[in-house]
């Protein structure tokens, strides 16, 4: 059976040239960058407010990213602390817009929720949150790219 993504569907793009590589493959800090993009909605819906990551961890490049793929990203909170949020990301593609679509990238991005000072600030409970939230925080989402 083909392997499943794990996660909401939070961001898709199309690899550009400008992007690459000597080699002509993506830059792998190109795919960090969407991916971190990606995790920092995730995060930042779950806490209703302003995030920052400050870590990531387990992150894998799994195969590379080719100009003219579609890169989507997908997310879902892993854990949630006092002020930290744990959100796991996969990056698929769909290799030259129409054709298979593979696993790439994976890692595990931590953020935490600030105040207007810029100081930790706790995340609010699952129940307080609005429904385009909760509604995507349980189970998986088959949304393909
Ligand atoms: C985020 C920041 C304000 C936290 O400051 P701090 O003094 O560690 O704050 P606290 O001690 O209150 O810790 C806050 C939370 O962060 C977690 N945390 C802090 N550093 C962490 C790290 N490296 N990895 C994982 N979690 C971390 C703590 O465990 C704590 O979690 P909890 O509230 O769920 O228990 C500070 O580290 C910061 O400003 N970092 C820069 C972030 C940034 O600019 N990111 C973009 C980089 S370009």
């Amino acid at each position: 059976m083909a392997e499943s993504s794990t996660g909401r569907l939070t961001t898709r793009t199309l690899a550009m040239p400008a992007d690459t590589n000597p080699a002509g493959d993506l830059f792998g800090g190109w795919v960090l960058s969407q991916m971190d993009i990606a995790a920092g909605i995730c995060a930042g819906q779950r806490a209703q407010k302003r995030v920052v990551t400050v870590s990531l961890d387990g992150l894998s490049f799994i195969r590379p990213v080719k100009v003219g793929d579609v890169l989507g990203c997908y997310t879902y909170v892993a854990s949630v602390g006092r002020s930290s949020i744990v959100v796991n990301v996969e990056a698929w593609v769909r290799r030259g817009r129409i054709g298979n679509r593979e696993k790439v990238t994976e890692g595990r991005f931590t953020f935490v929720a600030l105040d207007e000072h810029g100081r930790s600030t706790a995340v609010p409970p699952e129940h307080e949150l609005p429904d385009y939230v909760r509604n995507h925080l349980s189970g998986d989402r088959p949304e393909d790219l």
